[in-house]
């Protein structure tokens, strides 16, 4: 389905304001309308979930392709100075090979490593080995290729696209663009936090990073705090909680499950391993993890108050009366929940266990990528666009429900 929205008519509102403010061009409205829906017809627009965007998806990038859509004279002087005729026929000729814009105007990055070294983020110095990197190669805004690698030492990255020589990207700035062995180009940029927890290997499911997300601004994680996590499952939501605390706060982390929790603890110290690489500094080792079932972990638990709590297990009613008496009155204990029966559920065991907390809120969290593209084709025709496919392990992400509860003083 190919809709006009916003960005068509944010172009219109855009263009009717130049018009009236400019003393240069003394464009009639009716003649402006016209340009605008001249211009707005070559655009189409359309919603795709997250998950579409991921694996197999579109890139949501608007940059390619879309520029040379607008005329010339429509554009602010900063915009179409560097917008030059070889700029163009560099878009042009990237079309011929199928790239994105973008990509084909960047280096090549067969330049020396030493040409581009000081471009490095401050902070951060240029890639090194035991590095975790993502390499991605993108064609017709969508990622063909999406991989997560630690840099080693006369290791190759291997893809149908062709290799990359680990050695090659050694010493490069984060960011970059490399050929493989077959000619293609590879964005090699150093892995987020989410790329992290979506690549690392994996236990249980995890909270998802749109959800964890949700759950901090719920739970008003701030540096300093002390959160407790159960259960520590693939060791997630750990690692944004111990981002979010920093090295003045703490989690604990309760797993009931040996295996679940030494994959959890491996997780959490590969990524701070790969990290001090990376910045030349610890990430703060804040998370402390322990093999407890929580309903039962009283003695684990005594002595020690919670700013906040974060739930992500099977039967959380269960585990309530054994955690609420450690957090602090007003603090909010967030429940991660896989369907809307185990919401009904966590309802009926908080009504029952008349426990001093609230539900202020039960939500869920839906992220809506965009991809916006150009419609018209070099014929004039308008293109018909398939809306892509999902990718099976982010969908898996959708129809997680967060309920938020609060410990009121009694
Ligand atoms: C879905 S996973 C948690 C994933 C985690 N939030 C992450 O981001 O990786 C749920 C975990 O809770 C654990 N669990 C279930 N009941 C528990 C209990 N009573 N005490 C502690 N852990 C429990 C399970 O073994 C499982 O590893």
């Amino acid at each position: 389905m190919a809709v006009h929205m916003p960005l068509a008519r944010l172009l219109l509102v855009h263009r009717l304001l130049r018009t009236s403010t400019s003393g240069q061009r003394r464009l009639r409205s009716s003649d402006v309308l016209r340009e605008c829906r001249r211009a707005a017809r070559t655009l189409s627009t359309f919603p795709v979930r997250r998950s579409e965007s991921q694996g197999d998806g579109r890139d949501p990038s608007p940059l390619g392709g879309l520029g040379r859509l607008l005329p010339r004279d429509a554009l602010f002087p900063e915009v179409s100075q560097p917008r030059d005729p070889e700029e163009d026929a560099s878009v042009a000729a990237s079309d011929a090979h199928g790239e994105d814009a973008h990509v084909a105007t960047r280096e090549e990055g067969d330049r020396p490593p030493e040409a581009s070294a000081s471009a490095a983020l401050p902070g951060e110095s240029s890639l090194a080995f035991g590095e975790l990197l993502v390499a991605e190669h993108h064609k017709k805004r969508r990622v063909e290729f999406r991989k997560m690698f630690e840099l080693r030492a006369g290791a190759r990255l291997q893809s149908n696209w062709g290799a990359v020589a680990h050695d090659d990207v050694a010493g490069r700035p984060a960011g970059c663009f490399l050929k493989s062995t077959r000619g293609v180009r590879f964005l090699v940029r150093r892995a987020s936090l989410e790329d992290y927890v979506l690549y690392m290997k994996r236990g249980p499911a995890i909270t998802y990073p749109k959800d964890a997300s949700e759950m901090l601004m719920m739970m008003d994680v701030t540096e300093g705090d002390r959160v407790l996590e159960s259960g520590s499952g693939s060791g997630a939501m750990s690692l944004f909680l111990s981002r979010a605390v920093g090295s003045k706060g703490s989690v604990l982390s309760v797993e009931v499950r040996e295996d679940h929790h030494r994959r959890a603890v491996l997780n959490y110290k590969r990524w701070r391993q790969s990290w001090i690489l990376r910045r030349g500094e610890e990430w703060p080792d804040n998370v402390q993890f322990h093999i407890h079932d929580l309903s039962a972990a009283s003695a684990l638990l005594a002595n020690q108050g919670f700013h906040a709590a974060a739930l992500d297990l099977i039967h959380p009613q269960l585990v309530l009366p054994t955690v609420v008496p450690h957090l602090y009155p007003g603090a909010v204990c967030a429940v991660y929940l896989a369907n809307i029966t185990q919401v009904i559920d966590l309802l009926e065991g908080l009504r029952c266990l008349r426990l001093p907390l609230l539900c202020e809120r039960i939500m869920e969290v839906q992220v809506r990528d965009w991809v916006v593209a150009a419609a018209l084709q070099k014929d004039g025709s308008h293109c018909v666009r398939k809306a892509p496919v999902l990718d099976r392990r982010e969908e898996a992400s959708d129809g997680a429900f967060l309920v938020k509860l609060r410990k009121y003083a009694q």
